[in-house]
């Protein structure tokens, strides 16, 4: 495995790629990250996993700063998985002037949800996203459903703009308890890390529900929310919604129920396809 850390490099490391099916992250990975590595790999015939963690796509207050950097363990691990290539760009390198071409996603996509909590993310994430995807020149490019609203997003960017990418979703790998794998799960204290099973066990509540023909989904979101406030949560939101646009939920098409709350000063994010 090759690791490299300029456009230069990366695009001579690249020279007899015909196909390069790229993960992008920001690294201090876990197994969810690994599951898209291992899942990219007979997808292409170079695998590619990018770290870079992305300043545009923090908000001020957000935890850029103590974001957890840990590129040799993230390469030992990529390794293993059967990486062949990673790109791990310097700030410096990615943004040598200050990105002032960026992408905008459609705001009845990119303006709910988690765009309502933390205005500027899909910008922040579009922008660096297909810079990521010109650099590494990605036939494929694998993104997790953990990130529901991410992945609905790109989808949607990368076909306005015809990019030659064909973009993969892959399921939510999650701990015995239910707990999303997140690199933020690291930030929880052993108490809350005890607790932090109750987003996903919410959401399944209300999958189950609106599975047995439940169709009052305010009320689902409610009770949803209600839990974790008892728990001692400050939920941002629970909201059940379509799943080829997120457009509040209706009979007949498939769902998903989405929720984001704060444990302490942690912010979770987890979703559930109905
Ligand atoms: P990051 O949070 O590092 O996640 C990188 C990829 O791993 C994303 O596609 C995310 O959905 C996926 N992922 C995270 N946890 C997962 C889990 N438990 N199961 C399956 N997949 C999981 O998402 C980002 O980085 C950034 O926004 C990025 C797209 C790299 C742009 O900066």
């Amino acid at each position: 495995m090759r690791i490299v850390h300029t456009v230069a490099d990366l695009r001579q490391a690249l020279a007899g790629a015909r196909h390069p099916a790229v993960v992008p992250t920001m690294g201090n990975l876990h197994a969810g990250h690994l599951a898209l590595v291992r899942a990219a790999k007979p997808l292409g015939d170079t695998t590619v996993a990018t770290i870079f963690v992305n300043r545009l796509q923090f908000g001020a207050g957000e935890d850029f700063e103590r974001y957890p950097r840990t590129l040799e363990r993230d390469c030992a691990q990529l390794e293993a998985a059967g990486c062949d290539l990673v790109f791990a760009p310097s700030e410096l390198e990615l943004y040598p002037q200050v990105q002032s071409f960026t992408v905008q996603p459609d705001p009845a996509l990119a303006d709910l949800l988690e765009g309502q909590f933390r205005p500027g993310f899909f910008t922040g994430v579009c922008t660096v996203v297909l810079k990521l995807l010109a650099c590494t020149q990605a036939r494929t490019a694998v993104f997790g459903k953990k990130d529901y609203q991410q992945l609905l997003v790109i989808r949607h960017m990368v076909r306005q703009f015809a990019l030659p990418v064909d973009v993969i979703g892959l399921d939510t790998q999650r701990e015995t308890d239910g707990l999303a794998m997140s690199s933020r799960n690291g930030y929880l204290s052993p108490a809350q890390r005890a607790q932090a099973g109750l987003l996903a066990r919410v959401l399944a509540a209300c999958a189950q529900a609106v599975r047995g023909g439940e169709t009052d989904f305010a009320k689902l979101e409610n009770q949803a929310l209600h839990s974790l406030r008892a728990a001692g949560w400050m939920p941002d939101y629970v909201a059940i919604r379509c799943q080829s646009d997120l457009r509040p939920a209706q009979a007949d098409v498939p769902l998903v129920v989405l929720g984001a709350a704060r444990l302490g000063s942690t912010r979770l994010i987890d979703n559930l396809e109905i």
